[in-house]
């Protein structure tokens, strides 16, 4: 595999404040491609081999505002087995029902875009459903859970021009920890 060219917006710029736009079909062969660039970067990041090669930081989640495009698709690509990956392509996602539980990852969130560590409770839906569209423009819907659930609303919030890091307290970043589930 080789690594695909993309250049990963720091949480300094702005852009990553835009609010991202509807997306109309068909797509264009450059968003084809960027699509299969962010698939094989997070794949490769999440692969010790590639990771220690080329020194990434592991991540399952890419939203194309995170590359500088304001346009309201992400990707997720999870690990379900030894190296065997699933790979969500979300297009103008609409959360359409979501649960009354909320949770949180106990070892803090992550991104792509914030180099650094950041403590603190990002209180999410526990489950979540959604529409969107696919590739091709077919409306689907997905119901997510638990980490995955977590990972569709950290990226649906980079669309809106928000990063975890804005959901932590900044006074008591371990805030309403018992009225969550930690995960
Ligand atoms: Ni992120």
């Amino acid at each position: 595999m080789e690594l695909p060219k993309i250049k990963i917006l720091d949480e300094k710029d702005k852009t990553l404040r835009l609010k991202s736009k509807e997306v109309t079909f068909p797509l264009s062969k450059e968003d084809k491609k960027i699509i299969d660039d962010i698939i094989t970067y997070l794949k490769m990041s999440q692969i010790e081999k590639y990771y220690e090669k080329y020194n990434l930081r592991p991540g399952m989640g890419l939203a194309f505002i995170q590359l500088g495009i304001p346009k309201n698709i992400f990707i997720i690509v999870e690990e379900i087995n030894e190296e065997e990956f699933r790979n969500y392509v979300i297009i103008n996602p609409k959360m359409i029902s979501h649960s009354e539980e909320l949770i949180y990852v106990g070892e803090g969130e992550g991104c792509l875009s914030v180099n650094r560590e950041v403590e603190g409770i990002v209180p999410r839906y526990a489950r979540m459903s959604i529409t969107y569209q696919d590739i091709n423009g077919n409306k689907q819907e997905i119901r997510v859970r638990e980490d995955i659930s977590v990972a569709f609303q950290h990226e649906m919030d980079h669309l809106n021009g928000i990063l975890f890091i804005d959901k932590i307290d900044k006074k008591n970043p371990f805030k309403d920890k018992e009225k969550m589930r930690e995960i």
